[in-house]
């Protein structure tokens, strides 16, 4: 099994960004607990992080026939990008929407997920442990 961490905007500032909201562990820490976990659940994992928009769509679309399962926390786009909506439903690809902090308990304009209309499952409000957590429902609940 095939797995793609994908991470948007702002998330390469893990440790440095808002640390009470998003923690103190950076973003190579995460890319290492990835690493990890995906040993751990005996499956690939591979990481991509970018700032912008459309090239989270290029991962989305490149994604498709190479991995079999998407671990997506698409940072602020999460609240705006039909076009990441539209280049999951296009892939068809099972994803987990991850967000470190517990967006439902945040500001008004962070209420709405448009990727997230379009992933198997979501993981909301546990930190950097929620990417762990989505890897091994991908591992649980995905055909080997
Ligand atoms: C986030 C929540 C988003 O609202 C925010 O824009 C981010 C990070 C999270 O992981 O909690 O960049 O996706």
């Amino acid at each position: 099994m095939k797995l793609l961490v994908i991470n948007g905007p702002n998330l390469n500032l893990l440790g440095l960004r808002e640390p009470d909201i998003y923690g103190r562990q950076d973003y190579a820490a995460l890319c290492d607990m990835v690493r990890e976990q995906a040993q751990r659940l005996g499956v690939e994992a591979a990481l991509y992080q970018s700032n912008h928009e459309g090239d989270l769509v290029d991962a989305i679309q490149q994604a498709y026939g190479v991995y079999d399962g998407l671990v997506l926390n698409p940072g602020a786009y999460t609240h705006t990008s039909i076009a990441i909506l539209d280049a999951l439903k296009a892939v068809g690809i099972p994803t987990v929407e991850v967000h470190i902090s517990d967006v439902s308990q945040r500001e008004p304009f962070r209420q709405i997920s448009y990727a997230g209309m379009a992933c198997r499952h979501h993981i909301i409000g546990h930190g950097l442990r929620g990417y762990l957590e989505a890897m091994q429902w991908l591992a649980e609940n995905l055909p080997r």
